[in-house]
């Protein structure tokens, strides 16, 4: 799949050397872990489920490499967390790439495969209240915001759509999500 500027792929195994620049990076984790790196069995476990996930739903939090460089610049797409029923969608982004709305360009694809191609039937989308620029993102491809709840002991503030929601707001087929 690919949109204007990134391609977004599918991970393999053996890639945890494209995660872990991000994964390590206090930026990035600030408000996933408080800033602490994952480890590098956490990296293994993430790139593990993505492999798995791409095989049973065909699809993942998708490997986005910049067309112009080929570099993996960060993931955007649908993922399971620990504990949650909904398959949620998520960015991560190297810093140096922040504020030149790749994430919002990789999270419409990401959501326009998820209900046109792979046919789910909701989403959500979860951060901490203090993480506007992902709230930002959720908002710019078309979620609404659903309220509270506690992940992983922490307070979240939790995005939504649904597949028919989604379509009624993106018939013109161009999946800006408004
Ligand atoms: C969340 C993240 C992926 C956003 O990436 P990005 O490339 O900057 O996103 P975009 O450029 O597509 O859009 C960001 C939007 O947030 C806004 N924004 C960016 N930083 C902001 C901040 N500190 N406060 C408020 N808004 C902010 C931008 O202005 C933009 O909104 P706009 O389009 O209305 O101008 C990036 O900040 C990141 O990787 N953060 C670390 C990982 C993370 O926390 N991921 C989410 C976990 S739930």
């Amino acid at each position: 799949m690919e949109t204007e500027r990134l391609q977004l792929l599918p991970w393999r195994a053996g890639d945890e050397w494209l995660l872990e620049p991000l994964a390590t990076d206090p930026l990035v984790m600030r408000y996933i872990t408080g800033g602490a790196p994952m480890t590098a069995e956490q990296i293994h476990g993430f790139v593990d489920r993505q492999v798995a996930l791409y095989a049973e739903l065909g699809l993942c939090r998708w490997r986005l490499e910049l067309k112009e460089t080929r570099e993996t610049i960060g993931f955007a797409g649908v993922g399971r967390l620990t504990g949650m029923e909904e398959l949620e969608i998520g960015w991560w982004l190297a810093p140096v790439h922040w504020g030149r709305g790749y994430a919002t360009e990789a999270g419409q694809a990401a959501l326009r495969d998820a209900f046109a191609r792979c046919g789910l039937a909701s989403v959500i989308s979860i951060t901490r209240p203090e993480n506007e620029a992902s709230q930002r993102v959720m908002q710019r491809i078309g979620l609404r915001n659903q309220g509270r709840r506690v992940h992983a002991g922490l307070e979240h503030v939790v995005y939504t759509t649904t597949r028919e929601e989604w379509l009624g707001a993106n018939s013109d087929g161009s999946g800006s999500g408004g």
